[in-house]
């Protein structure tokens, strides 16, 4: 049920218009390779360390893959396009062919990820039409991949690096530190830490 004007073509163009990156969600699960891409994909908490997706009732996939001890959440970088398809397409040929490691506790991580996380369930809120699914992080890897894969208006894309005003976040956002590893004045400019 949405708002009088508020169609789902109209919502689903405004969504799409905010870019993300993209993630496998993936493990094995009582000996079956089990996962999913999703773009929904966040941090949400420093401590405990939280993050999240969002998965639709719909899916039928969640069923199996909430049962699974661990799931392994791995960024996919630029060049997994395909596998990123993979990932959302048939799932008896989702790992098929797909470079991947499985861990002693079951998580599913890719080869070449941008960054993996090690999580557990930490809780789950149905939101309308989808599940918000909260993990607990026990531990991130760096991945080997470079550059992440940006999904944005239903297309894949990458990034393209060119930072305006490097000096702008440095200083405190949300209470914390932000250190860019560059210094913090940008020589004969004046500026407010943000
Ligand atoms: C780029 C991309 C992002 C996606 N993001 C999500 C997502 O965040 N949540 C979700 O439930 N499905 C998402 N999907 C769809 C799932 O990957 C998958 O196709 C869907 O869950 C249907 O399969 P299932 O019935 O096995 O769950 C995404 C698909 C693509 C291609």
């Amino acid at each position: 049920m949405s708002a009088p004007g508020l169609d789902q073509r109209t919502l689903r163009d405004a969504f799409g218009a905010f870019p993300s990156g993209v993630v496998a969600v993936a493990a094995s699960v009582k000996g079956q390779l089990t996962g999913i891409a999703a773009s929904s994909f966040t941090s949400v908490s420093i401590d405990p360390p939280l993050v999240s997706f969002s998965i639709a009732t719909s899916s039928s996939t969640w069923p199996a893959l909430r049962e699974a001890d661990r799931l392994g959440i791995s960024v996919l970088a630029d060049h997994h396009d395909a596998v990123c398809r993979q990932l959302a397409g048939p799932r008896e040929e989702r790992f098929t062919g797909l470079p991947f490691r499985v861990t002693g506790n079951g998580s599913v991580l890719l080869d070449e990820a941008v960054a993996t996380y090690d999580c557990s369930i930490h809780d789950e809120v149905v939101a309308g039409d989808h599940v918000i699914v909260l993990l607990e992080v026990h531990e991130v890897g760096g991945g080997d991949g470079e550059h992440p894969l940006v999904f944005h208006r239903s297309a894949f894309a990458k990034l393209h690096r060119d930072d305006l005003d490097p000096s702008r976040l440095d200083g405190r956002i949300n209470g914390a530190e932000v250190d860019r590893g560059e210094p913090s004045v940008v020589p004969g400019e004046a500026h407010d830490a943000a």
